[in-house]
């Protein structure tokens, strides 16, 4: 035989479509030619294929050798290919059994001694092959984050050779089998650390029951990264369909880390610097951003106003949809970014705005301009505005155990998730139009408290429908069914923007 057709798969955006590596072996001048729109690593492939071989001690036909990866439009990127192409080349010349090849899927790249090397995003790929119905052939450092599928047929293998031996039926592979991954990192951060604070904490608490997005303002050393980067902490573990999708996004970005923990909600800090690439995602082979790989958890943008304008005003697309569309020459390509958005700033250029020894110095311009940097169509996406004052010297000082944990902050927070997801299939966030006011009624009392803040505040609609989700939140962590005029105080009390800022 002298055609061979093997199956794998490409990358885009966190999908995986089948792509067959079709081998042809003719008569001519010997060499090998790749068509099907490969890029340089790919195109590269040929030559790691052909040392591969031969290391391997294989015979490299001396035949014209075309390798067509269809379908053509696809683009083809990395070295996933270089396992695929070489079977290829091996079962078209006759040099392995072709019968077996349509059962499997092949990814890898190849090392100039037949090595097998890991390539990212395995985890969409054997999610797909999985579907088809094929057992998958990868390299064996990809095997822990393809066997976190726990019904995919995964072989790994460390060489070319083990690869053949198993197809020619000379030794067998080992079917890859889930490790545990659920190990919880010990150095996991507790809200006990952070002394005080009362208030930002209970904030805090509502903001992760109901997906809310926070805003922590406060002067310097106050504990507002503390406890903004307290946040993953008290939400509750990811659902393994969750965990699923988290951990696809990282395999494409940079492989899936077993260290991570399965179920530990991701937490993403980008630098103040950082460019829309890193932060939105992108780049000539796009991959995911900041903001995807906090899919399903936490999104901390420290220093808000410092943030390049144009990065804040690219969050408000997935802010609202839960995903962001990154265009290219030939495709959109979309990956998912349902975070929760914390984010922390003080109230003025010096931070001392409202200080009570009247350390500010800035002027009312110099505040002005500071604040309209994040003002607008970001800051009015923002559920939650929480001010972290100074905390006392004393409390500091004190070493007592009296602080909850995130233990049980988080069991409170997975209570009022529960009740959400019972009554509406879906976090309080997200209530818009109709369920909103299906499931927000509103006692006598909370109506009429809740009109006379709108009339007094000068409320948009906007605020009001916020303030209406933040109380129904409340209410939940009471399990409350009606939202009574306490929640809607305090839901008011968590908005310190709508009023003024501080002490300006
Ligand atoms: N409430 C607190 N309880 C315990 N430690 C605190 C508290 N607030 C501040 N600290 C201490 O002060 C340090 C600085 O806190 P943090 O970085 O969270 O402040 P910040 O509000 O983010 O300040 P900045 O505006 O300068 O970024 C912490 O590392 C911690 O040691
Ligand atoms: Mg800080």
């Amino acid at each position: 035989m002298s055609l061979a057709i093997v199956h794998s798969r490409a990358q885009l955006g966190i999908t995986a479509p089948p792509v067959a590596v079709e081998v042809h072996l003719g008569n001519g001048l010997p060499g090998l030619s790749m068509v099907g729109l490969p890029e340089t690593a790919v195109r590269e492939s040929k030559d790691r294929v052909r040392s591969a071989l031969l290391t391997s001690r294989f015979e490299f036909p001396s035949r014209r050798i075309t390798v067509n990866l269809a379908p053509a439009d696809l683009p083809k990127y990395g070295g996933r290919f270089d396992l695929p192409i070489a079977v290829g080349i091996l079962a078209a010349s006759g040099q392995l059994p072709a019968t077996m090849l349509d059962r499997f899927e092949f990814y890898g790249e190849l090392a100039l001694n037949g090595r097998l090397r890991g390539v990212r995003g395995i985890l969409p790929s054997a999610q797909a092959a999985m579907r088809d119905g094929r057992a998958v052939i990868l390299a064996a450092e990809d095997a822990d984050e393809a066997a976190l599928l726990i019904d995919a047929e995964v072989y790994a293998a460390e060489r070319l050779l083990a690869v053949t031996a198993h197809l020619n039926g000379q030794q067998r592979l080992a079917r890859a089998a889930r490790t545990s991954p659920d190990a919880t990192p010990a150095d996991r951060l507790d809200l006990a650390d952070v002394r005080g604070q009362q208030t930002a904490k209970r904030g805090l608490e509502i903001a992760a029951a109901g997906g809310h997005s926070v805003l922590l303002i406060g002067p310097p050393g106050t504990g507002k990264t503390m406890l903004a980067s307290r946040l993953a902490g008290i939400l509750p573990p990811l659902t393994d369909e969750e965990a699923l999708e988290t951990a696809a996004v990282h395999s494409v970005y940079d492989g899936w880390a077993a260290s991570r923990g399965w179920r530990e909600r991701p937490f993403r800090a980008p630098h103040h610097g950082a460019s829309m690439a890193a932060v939105v995602g992108g780049g000539s082979h796009p991959r995911p951003g900041e903001i995807s790989l906090a899919h399903h958890g936490v999104l901390f943008l420290d220093e808000l106003p410092e943030f390049d304008r144009r990065v804040l005003e690219s969050l408000r697309e997935p802010v609202e949809s839960g995903h962001i569309h990154i265009s290219r020459a030939a495709q959109r390509i979309s990956f998912p970014a349902r975070f929760q958005l914390v984010a922390a700033m003080n109230p003025c250029p010096c931070g001392y705005l409202g200080d009570p020894a009247g350390r500010c110095r800035c002027s009312g311009e110099q505040v002005q301009r500071y604040r309209t940097r994040v003002s607008g169509p970001l800051l009015d996406r923002i559920d939650m505005h929480i001010q972290v004052p100074p905390v006392p010297h004393q409390l500091l000082r004190d070493t007592g155990g009296e602080e909850e944990t995130s233990e049980q902050v988080q069991a409170r927070v997975a209570a009022a998730r529960g009740r959400q997801y019972r009554r509406q299939g879906a976090l309080n966030r997200e209530l818009r139009g109709g369920s909103l006011s299906d499931v927000c009624g509103l006692d006598a009392d909370g109506q009429s408290l809740l009109d006379q803040a709108m009339g007094r505040l000068g409320l948009s609609a906007r605020s009001y429908h916020r303030i209406l989700r933040i109380a129904r939140t409340i209410a939940d962590l009471e399990a409350r069914p009606t939202i009574a005029s306490g929640h809607i105080a305090e839901a008011v009390g968590l908005r310190c923007l709508d009023r003024r800022m501080p002490n300006s």
